[in-house]
């Protein structure tokens, strides 16, 4: 009996098989076309077929089939953390390998378009490894087409995604559902800068395609990190005044408070001091915190909004003569920071005779 069910569900896989191939349909038939690469990364395809029966009907259910066609974009979210929102070693273990589900809703998102940009987003039931993926920001509620933040001639396209603009693409509100559970869209807003979170986190781009340069935007969304977004956000100045180092940071170079959004980030300031022969007297003393705590932790926030400087001073000991060196540096979260495991952002010095 087992034998029999098992040979009807083997025929009638091949049944199945046969009549797909025949209708040409399964993956790479001609429903979802496939346009020739020229092996050429960079190249934003266009050769995809351009008769209306050759469109896409099938609606788009991964971000490996953005691929073919924006191979550099991909390459550029694959190494990005919104690519590595689910896998980031990091956030599995903060989440317990997910078990804590309210994690999920954020780090494998569905598409923001189809949830309601200003709503809280959802989680999604598949591919989560993907994290935030392409469709979680572009795709539409035909599931094929995709939001720009521009007309596209869809000529151009074969409905292969149908490109279509939509008004809060290139503003900070396609952020938003994401990055304002601590207020970062909010913290903007408020510094009056007029920038979107698109201005500094997807700069502009020119992807070489065969002798063209292709106009775009980056997807690689630098930010915590990236030691060169720390090095521009932050200025260091140190001086001396009533017996006293003062270091001076002003946050020059980030529209939002730094650091902004996740409770565990911080930035830190050290001392070092050597005597005039040149013997340590003190060795990477921390004198300053900046950061927002977390909710249990009930000190005040000491981050920095923008354009606003924070001191943080040192006592010098009286008949101290030598040199005084401040360092600032950025840590992902406390182990990193106990670890040592810290981005070098700026040093100042400063002698005292
Ligand atoms: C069969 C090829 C093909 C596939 C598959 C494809 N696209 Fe496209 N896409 C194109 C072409 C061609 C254009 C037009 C490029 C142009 O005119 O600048 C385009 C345009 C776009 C645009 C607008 C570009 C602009 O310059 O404003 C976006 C956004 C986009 N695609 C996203 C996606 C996403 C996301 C996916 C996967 C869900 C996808 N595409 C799948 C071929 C494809
Ligand atoms: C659907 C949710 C979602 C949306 C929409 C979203 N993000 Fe993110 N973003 C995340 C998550 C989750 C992370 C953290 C990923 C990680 O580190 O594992 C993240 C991380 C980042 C980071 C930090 C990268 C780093 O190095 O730590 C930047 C910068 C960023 N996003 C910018 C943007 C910008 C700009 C937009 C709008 C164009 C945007 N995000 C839209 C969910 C989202
Ligand atoms: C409302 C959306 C949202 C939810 C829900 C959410 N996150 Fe995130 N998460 C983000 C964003 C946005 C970032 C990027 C912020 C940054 O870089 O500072 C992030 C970054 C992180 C990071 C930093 C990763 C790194 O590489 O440094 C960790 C860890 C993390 N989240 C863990 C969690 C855990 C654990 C939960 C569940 C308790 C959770 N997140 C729930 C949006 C969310
Ligand atoms: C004027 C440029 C600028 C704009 C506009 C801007 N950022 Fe940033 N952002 C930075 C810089 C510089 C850093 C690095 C300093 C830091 O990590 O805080 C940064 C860091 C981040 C981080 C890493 C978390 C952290 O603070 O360590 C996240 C997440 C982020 N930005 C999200 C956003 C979002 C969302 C928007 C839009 C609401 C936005 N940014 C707008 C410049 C900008
Ligand atoms: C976190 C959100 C987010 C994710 C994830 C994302 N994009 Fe985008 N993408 C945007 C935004 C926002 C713009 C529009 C920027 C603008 O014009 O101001 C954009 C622009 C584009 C463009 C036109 C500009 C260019 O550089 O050619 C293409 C094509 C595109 N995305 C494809 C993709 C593909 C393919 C993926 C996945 C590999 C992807 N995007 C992932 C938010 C995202």
């Amino acid at each position: 009996m087992k034998q029999r069910v098992l040979l009807l569900v083997l025929l009638t896989a091949a049944v199945f098989g046969a009549v797909q191939l025949l209708s040409g349909g399964g993956p790479d038939g001609p429903v979802s076309p496939r346009p020739e690469t020229n092996g050429e990364p960079d190249l934003i395809s266009r050769s995809g077929p351009t008769d209306e029966s050759a469109a896409r009907a099938t609606p788009f259910s991964n971000a490996a089939e953005c691929r073919p066609c924006h191979e550099a974009v991909y390459s550029e979210w694959k190494r990005s953390y919104h690519g590595m929102a689910w896998t980031d070693p990091m956030v599995q273990a903060l989440s317990k390998g997910f078990r804590m589900t309210e994690c999920i809703d954020c780090h494998a998102p569905q598409p923001i378009h189809i949830t309601g940009v200003d709503k809280r987003v959802a989680p999604r039931q598949h591919g989560r490894g993907d994290g935030v993926d392409c469709l979680t920001c572009h795709l539409l509620a035909d599931g094929i087409s995709v939001a720009a933040s521009r007309d596209v001639d869809t000529s151009l396209v074969a409905g292969a995604c149908r490109p279509q603009k939509e008004a809060t693409m290139d503003v900070s509100t396609v952020c938003a559902g994401c990055h304002n559970q601590h207020e970062t869209v909010d913290e903007l807003l408020a510094s009056g800068v007029e920038a979107e979170c698109q201005t500094c986190h997807m700069p502009e781009v020119e992807r070489v395609s065969g002798d063209a340069a292709v106009p775009g935007r980056s997807h690689v969304f630098p930010g915590a990190h990236s030691e060169e977004m720390h090095r521009r956000a932050l200025e260091l100045k140190v001086r001396i005044a009533d017996g006293r180092v003062i270091a001076e940071i002003t946050n020059v170079g980030a529209a939002h408070k730094v650091p902004t959004d996740a409770r565990h980030r911080s930035y830190n300031v050290w001392i070092s001091a050597w005597d005039s022969r040149g013997n340590a007297y003190v060795t990477e003393q921390q004198i300053d915190e900046i950061r927002l705590y977390y909710r249990d932790d009930f000190r005040p926030s000491t981050q920095i909004a923008h354009d606003e400087t924070r001191t943080a001073t040192w006592e010098i000991p009286e008949g101290f003569k030598g040199r005084v060196e401040v360092k600032l540096t950025y840590a992902l979260n406390p182990e990193e920071l106990a670890a040592g495991r810290v981005f070098d952002v700026h040093k100042g010095e400063v002698k005292i005779q």
